[in-house]
């Protein structure tokens, strides 16, 4: 007879509902339909080995699989189990009364039990809008699902739970929505920074106005520290942004079942030596990169000069555009990829360009060859820029704790929401965001500013693509005062954050 199951197909941070029809008919054969790859061709010994091992076994008949629609490549192992749901009802050994209820997914391993799948967050939020009432799903991936009201969650591991349920899913234990677990951050906090107080402060506007940040200093200075630091002091995200993130997280597979919806800002920090797909996504079979990982949180690039300069070429777009197309000869994936750029570096090859104490061993030319490792567009899309001196022995032996990052955090909140206010009716959310018009709206400077402004920038050779940013850093400044006005104080402290801008830098 004929029987239809349903799975799901993920495209991009989406899942797509797939229909999956079996027949079983006369005749000696085993024939799978519907642009299938190699890993779903092989269920058929996966699910052969589990109906076995389970007293059932696949029917010596003729069986007929369709996969649809057609058009879309199906991939991966999340198929075996409503194929082997399918292919039991079809052989009449499972009652399919309840069947057409549910959205079934899940691997299959050789003895029956059923392995976590990547993707399963879209999948559900697909199955409800789809109209199902029901799914069931891997118990592995249960707890990144729960946050989705509206759909009976079966969680299953193993075959045998999955037939029981089919039989009388009113009587089956449902996934009942645990506590929403916070993932937690690694017990670090900003108190632990002794002394750098221009860096935090920098941190803390670069924070308040969602503004890209690249921190130039000496070895040892603390650097690193302070990034990693960083989502201690951003707000938590919204439900809206923390369903969005955690569909990437749950795509490439990062959730466990101890993970369910992430609520503290991603961080991620690649290391120098990553790919371009790595960072921005992509591959045969399209996957995020590092860059959509950290959407709505952090993408720190540490040692920035390190970096291929063809990996960093490739940032510009979704620095721009806050998210990353990949293009395939048939479809075309979009990847959202809103980050918060924070990069370091050291001021030069050796480290100490102006360094307080120790001497510079580079050259003016070596230096200047450092600092083009970066390209001008990709510097030019870093609102503040720091330049931090080594950490001060006193600072360090200091016996008075610093501020903590749940102090800093505070203010950044009230900062974000005064935002907030100003962007309602905008599709920008953070100052870092503005367009051209919003900066000339909302960022009028009063006679003694413009002045102040226009001499820094002859004083201090500042390119013209510096005074847009100062203008927008200091409109951050001026909300973390909460002055609706820019300042000229605010202007001048935004001056002091376009230290690779200057004209004289390396010579
Ligand atoms: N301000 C500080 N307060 C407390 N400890 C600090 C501070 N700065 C540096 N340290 C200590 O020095 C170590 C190195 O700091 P960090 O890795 O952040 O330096 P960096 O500026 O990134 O250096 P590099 O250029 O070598 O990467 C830290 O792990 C920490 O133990
Ligand atoms: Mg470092």
């Amino acid at each position: 007879m004929l029987v239809k199951t349903y799975g799901y197909a993920l495209r991009g941070i989406d899942a797509q509902k797939i229909t999956i029809e079996v027949n079983i008919g006369k005749g000696f054969f085993f024939m799978l339909v519907g642009l299938p790859d190699n890993a779903i061709k092989e269920s058929q010994h996966r699910i052969d080995a589990a109906l076995k091992n389970n007293a059932h076994k696949i029917p010596g008949k003729g069986i007929t699989i369709n996969m649809a629609p057609a058009d879309i490549r199906k991939e991966g192992s999340s198929y075996d189990l409503p194929l082997a749901i399918g292919i039991l009802a079809a052989d009449e050994k499972l009652d399919h009364t309840y069947l057409n209820d549910f959205a079934i997914m899940g691997e299959l391993s050789l003895d029956g039990g059923v392995k976590p799948i990547k993707g399963i967050l879209p999948m559900v939020i697909q199955a409800k809008k789809d109209g199902f009432k029901s799914i069931m799903l891997p118990a592995q991936n249960a707890q990144e699902s729960c946050v989705i009201k509206g759909i009976d969650i079966y969680a299953v591991s193993h075959i045998k739970e999955a037939i029981q349920i089919l039989k009388k899913p009113s009587s089956s234990p449902k996934f009942t929505s645990s506590v929403r677990k916070e993932f937690v951050l690694d017990d670090i906090d900003f108190n632990e920074v002794q002394g750098q107080y221009k860096m935090k402060r920098a941190a803390e506007i670069a924070a308040s106005g969602g503004h890209n940040i690249l921190l130039i200093g000496p070895p040892g200075s603390g650097k690193t520290m302070i990034a990693k630091r960083l989502p201690s002091i951003l707000p938590l995200m919204s439900e809206e942004e923390s369903i969005e993130t955690t569909k990437i997280h749950s795509v490439v597979g990062n959730l466990n079942d101890q993970r369910g919806l992430l609520q503290i800002r991603p961080f991620q920090a690649p290391h120098h030596t990553i790919s371009d797909v790595a960072l921005v996504g992509g591959g045969n079979y399209p996957n995020p990169g590092a860059i959509s990982l950290a959407h709505n949180g952090i993408l720190f690039l540490d040692e920035l000069p390190e970096f291929k300069r063809s990996v960093l070429e490739v940032l510009r777009q979704p620095i721009e555009n806050r998210e990353i197309t990949i293009s395939r000869a048939k479809f075309n994936i979009n990847y959202p990829a809103s980050f918060m750029l924070v990069a370091s570096m050291n001021p030069c090859p050796c480290g100490y360009y102006n360094h307080p104490e120790k001497d510079c061993t580079c050259s003016t030319n070596q230096v200047q060859r450092y600092l083009h490792k970066i390209s001008g567009p990709l510097l030019d899309r870093i609102d503040i820029h720091i330049e931090v001196s080594p950490v001060d022995v006193k600072d360090l032996n200091a016996e008075t704790n610093s501020e903590k990052s749940e102090v800093i955090r505070e203010r950044v909140i009230k900062a974000r929401h005064i935002q907030a206010d100003r962007f309602t009716e905008s599709s920008s959310f953070t100052n870092a965001q503005m367009s051209i018009g919003e900066m000339r709206k909302y960022c009028r400077l009063d006679l003694s500013s413009q002045k102040l402004l226009n001499r820094a920038m002859d004083k201090l050779n500042l390119s013209a693509r510096a005074y847009d940013r100062i203008v927008r850093v200091s409109r951050t400044i001026a909300d973390l005062e909460s002055s609706t006005s820019i300042k000229s104080s605010h202007i001048a402290e935004a001056i002091q954050y376009r230290s690779l801008d200057r004209g004289n830098w390396g010579r």
